[in-house]
């Protein structure tokens, strides 16, 4: 059956009434918990607002990554102040007036791995007499022109919270605490608050979020996880906040490496538990075929990789749970995305730049639906990276600028941003695929659900490669007075915004004539949709 008559065949479908639960739909997803069969009527999507919220989505799981890496710093965001480009103070005008779109979010800032080689005074003072070092990558000239300071400047212009990672691998415990101190103590206290007045900023910076190295089983050290605690005891046992209440993040583990973490944490147990209050572990989704080449089965397996996300937070939160039962210690996933081939880079220059297709944007959609049904457990989450990178939701060369259709997602989302997580039911039926030589499955429709006062959000991801789907909505507890739909979709599962064709992908928003306790709706295939539900 081809799209168009498939589409035809369900909009008949929904004037005659007939559901999902009719369509024999076999599956059931309990939306924030583990597949479940039990008490779910077969009629797609059941809303539970009549069950207390799983918890406060924190705008934070929205947030950015931007490392000194290619073209990510370096023509993503800092043109120069002489530059042509139009910007505002060395910075990339479009990227601000993008960013302060995404609302509310956190930047993690300089790296990655390049953090756990950076040296936060190479990038103070007047910057014609910055060093220029090797940087971490190729061992580019990283000229340091962009620094603390530009990087706070980037953050106050797009009304964003900054994130500094700080290095562990070849820094010192001083050298981070110093660089909490130039930061966050008050002008006139402190000579490093002084030096700090002098380069231009009177009022501290006030920094809650500080990573204490990146990646340590990797780049940022190669410890085991026993001798990484050790140092991040050293790192952390006394850093005053200077009135700033410090949010301390421990480097997490490759994926969903369990041991990892338990290890980590039992030593951290012997250690009378230093300061910590967030563990992040690294998931990248990796690839399948390439970033805009790739089967159908490739497709669903891309899909099915990146709903490996809650699997992690699982395994994650149990093996935390063994020895902080009171789970103070939560999951800040600071990087993930997907990481395709090279081959699609608009510049040589970028490192591991990739054009964001529609199927990048669908994963982006699984994955915050994911943190969404985990509100309580996930504080942060940095999708890697903001612009000219991986899984970015921009890319730049010279003046021009182009939004990716995940940028479209990260903004249809914010709706969800400091909602309740409600709990969502979803029957949907398996969609077969081959991967790794067998035949394997995935949810055919995935979501979350989040209410802000009377404002009922519902976000869900249709990830059939060709069919249309029928969802009837059960709203348990509330009824709709009226609903708007947006949806992001194309015909091409390939299909991606270049500069030449920025709004190729595109989400459209329309008016419905939706009302009452069941909404029935049609999924476009290979789609991402949004309800605004007005509850009556
Ligand atoms: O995002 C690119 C790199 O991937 C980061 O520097 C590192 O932390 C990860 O391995």
């Amino acid at each position: 059956m081809n799209r168009r008559t498939a589409l035809k065949q369900v909009a008949q479908a929904v004037t005659v009434g007939v559901t999902a639960g009719h369509l024999g739909w076999p599956r059931s997803i309990r939306g924030g918990g583990a597949a479940t069969a039990a008490g779910i009527e077969h009629t797609g999507v059941t809303v539970l607002l009549n069950e207390p919220p799983i918890g406060t989505i924190s705008p934070a799981i929205y947030s950015q990554f931007a490392e000194h890496i290619g073209g990510v710093i370096y023509d993503g965001i800092w043109v120069g102040r002489d530059s042509k480009i139009a910007n505002v103070d060395g910075i990339r005008k479009d990227l601000i007036e993008h960013v302060r779109r995404l609302g509310r979010v956190v930047v993690r800032w300089p790296g990655g791995c390049f953090a756990d080689r950076y040296h936060w005074r190479d990038g103070i003072g007047p910057r014609e007499k910055r060093p220029r070092r090797f940087g971490r990558w190729r061992e580019e000239t990283e000229p340091n022109h962009f620094g603390t300071h530009e990087f706070i400047r980037f953050c106050r212009l797009c009304d964003v919270e900054p994130y500094f990672a700080a290095n562990v691998g070849a820094g010192t415990v001083e050298e981070f605490q110093q660089w909490v101190e130039y930061c966050n103590a008050p002008a006139g206290r402190t000579t490093l608050a002084d030096e700090r007045v002098a380069n231009g900023d009177r009022e501290p910076f006030g920094i809650r979020y500080w990573g204490v190295g990146n990646e340590s089983w990797g780049c940022g050290g190669k410890f085991t996880p026993e001798d990484y605690c050790t140092e991040y005891r050293k790192f952390t046992e006394w850093v005053p906040g200077y009135g700033v209440p410090l949010y301390l993040i421990a480097a997490g583990p490759n994926g969903n490496d369990v041991d990892w973490t338990r290890r980590f944490f039992k030593k951290w147990t012997d250690y009378a538990r230093a300061p910590l209050h967030g563990w992040s572990p690294h998931y990248y989704a990796g690839t399948t075929g390439h970033a805009l080449k790739f089967s159908r089965d490739q497709w669903y397996e891309m899909l099915h990789k990146a709903n490996q996300m809650e699997k992690l937070i699982a395994d994650q939160w149990a093996a935390l749970g063994e020895f902080d039962p009171e789970h103070k210690v939560k999951l800040i996933i600071d990087e993930w995305g997907n990481w395709h081939p090279e081959g699609t880079e608009i510049n040589p220059r970028h490192l591991f730049e990739q054009m964001g297709s529609l199927r990048d944007a669908l994963v982006a959609a699984l994955t915050l639906d994911t943190f969404n049904r985990h509100a309580e457990k996930v504080d942060m989450a940095n999708v890697a990276q903001l612009v000219n990178n991986l899984h970015s939701l921009f890319l730049a060369d010279g003046d021009r600028f182009v939004a990716t259709p995940n940028f479209h997602v990260f903004e249809m989302y914010r709706p969800h941003h400091g909602a309740k997580s409600i709990r969502m039911n979803v029957q949907a039926p398996d969609i077969a695929f081959q991967a790794a030589g067998r035949e394997q499955r995935i949810f055919r429709v995935a979501g979350s659900a989040s209410l802000s006062g009377k404002n009922l959000t519902v976000t869900l991801v249709h990830s059939h490669a060709a069919e249309p789907a029928e969802v009837a909505l059960q709203l348990r507890g509330g009824m709709a007075e009226g609903v708007r739909k947006t949806v992001l979709t194309h015909t091409a599962l390939s299909a991606h915004n270049t500069f030449e064709r920025p709004g190729e992908v595109m989400p459209k928003t329309s008016a419905t004539d939706l009302r009452g306790p069941t909404l029935r709706c049609l999924l476009e295939p290979a789609s991402v949709t949004r309800l605004d539900i007005r509850l009556a």
